[in-house]
């Protein structure tokens, strides 16, 4: 008999992918859903019945933008009612004192509020959006007062990693619980973006130890969750916790996928959730057994002491730099292909002048 795959942890709820931000390494696909065809209220609902019997504890809401959703607040009590842990990814544009309230009377856990920079232009530049950093101050001090559990994240890279301890810092002043500080993964619209985006080595290394530094003097202040830069990494990083192990990500559309950059992998069919329960996605869906345990690995990968934690790292990484989902992640020092990766670095860090390509939802929907 086969093995029962173990269940899900968590579900990541892309409500849209609509977002008044146009941030330059967004994680969601180049080719952004419209507002046409999202998930309606009622199909969101039987999504979140069918996560809660499948053993899910933690619903991720998060877009795009999930503020732009006129029924955000009755997702949320929906899943309050199911006993699911909710956490609203935000970048708090759209956030005011009404809907703040309406979401805590909701039963929301938990506000993760993005920021971009502690220096205010840098910071809507990044954003594309003039006026986003002023705006997350106050719905910082919106989301305090309600009594939510606040952490802020920032992504670092060439225009910001001179600022990672000050927006430490800021997220402290904001009165977050947490900070996670994350530097930027080259996928979705971080790709068209990498040579905007790339840090110097000396760039990466410096952010590192300000953020380390960080870590001991706020201790008891703030936690500081501190995601170190893949590629100057010797090991990959376990992503997603493993493809199909931990977590399954919902699109607008209602594709279901393993990780957010998945579609990327032009040979994987994604079911949709208007088609198939959640419980047949995970457990029988191709896309999902693909890259899932140790079976798809290449000898490297397969014979490797770390391949139950690393998992051999990121496919969709695999997949833009070796151009094989299944090589061994070519941030591995093992990897045929870490070469390319040091070629790239060398030919794209910190050459940061060309302007940034904004994500944007077309207007309307392709006919
Ligand atoms: Fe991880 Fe594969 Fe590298 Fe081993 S060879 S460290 S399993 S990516
Ligand atoms: Fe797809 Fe890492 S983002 S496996």
């Amino acid at each position: 008999m086969e093995a029962q795959i173990p269940a899900p942890i968590g579900l990541l709820a892309e409500l849209t992918h609509r977002c008044p931000l146009g941030c330059p390494y967004c994680s969601n696909p180049l080719a952004l859903d419209g507002r046409e065809g999202e998930l309606a209220t009622a199909e969101w609902k039987r999504v979140l019945n069918e996560a809660a019997a499948l053993g899910v504890l933690q619903v991720h809401l998060s877009g795009g933008e999930p503020l732009a959703r006129r029924d955000l607040v009755e997702i949320v009590s929906h899943c309050a009612g199911l006993g699911l842990y909710t956490n609203l990814i935000t970048s708090g544009i759209g956030m005011n004192a009404r809907l703040a309230r309406a979401l805590a009377d909701a039963g929301l856990d938990h506000v993760q509020l993005s920021i971009q920079d502690a220096d205010a232009a840098s910071a809507d530049k990044i954003a594309g959006y003039n006026g986003a950093f002023a705006k997350k101050r106050e719905v910082a001090a919106l989301i305090t007062a309600e009594g939510f559990p606040l952490t802020v994240n920032a992504v670092i890279h060439h225009a910001n990693a001179a600022r990672a301890g000050a927006m430490v810092r800021l997220a402290l002043a904001l009165g977050a619980r947490r900070v996670e500080i994350a530097h930027v993964q080259y996928y979705g619209w971080a790709v068209p973006n990498r040579a905007q985006l790339m840090p110097t080595r000396a760039e990466a290394e410096a952010a590192v130890t300000e953020v380390e530094e960080l870590k001991r003097e706020l201790a008891g202040q703030i936690v500081i969750d501190h995601v170190i830069p893949d590629y100057h990494a010797r090991y990959p990083k376990a992503c997603m916790g493993g493809w199909g192990r931990r977590t399954l990500n919902i699109t607008p559309l209602g594709k279901a996928l393993p990780c957010h950059a998945a579609e990327t992998i032009p040979h994987l069919a994604f079911w949709n959730v208007r088609d198939k329960s959640l419980a047949e996605i995970w457990q029988q869906s191709p896309a999902f057994a693909a890259y899932r345990g140790t079976a798809w690995m290449n000898e490297t990968c397969r014979t490797c002491e770390r391949r139950e934690i690393d998992h051999g790292g990121c496919r969709c990484q695999a997949l833009a730099l070796a151009g094989d989902a299944a090589a061994t992640d070519p941030v591995c020092y093992k990897s045929p292909h870490h070469g390319r990766l040091v070629e790239i670095m060398a030919l794209e860090a910190g050459r940061a002048e060309a302007p940034y390509h904004y994500r944007r939802v077309p207007a309307r929907a392709p006919v």
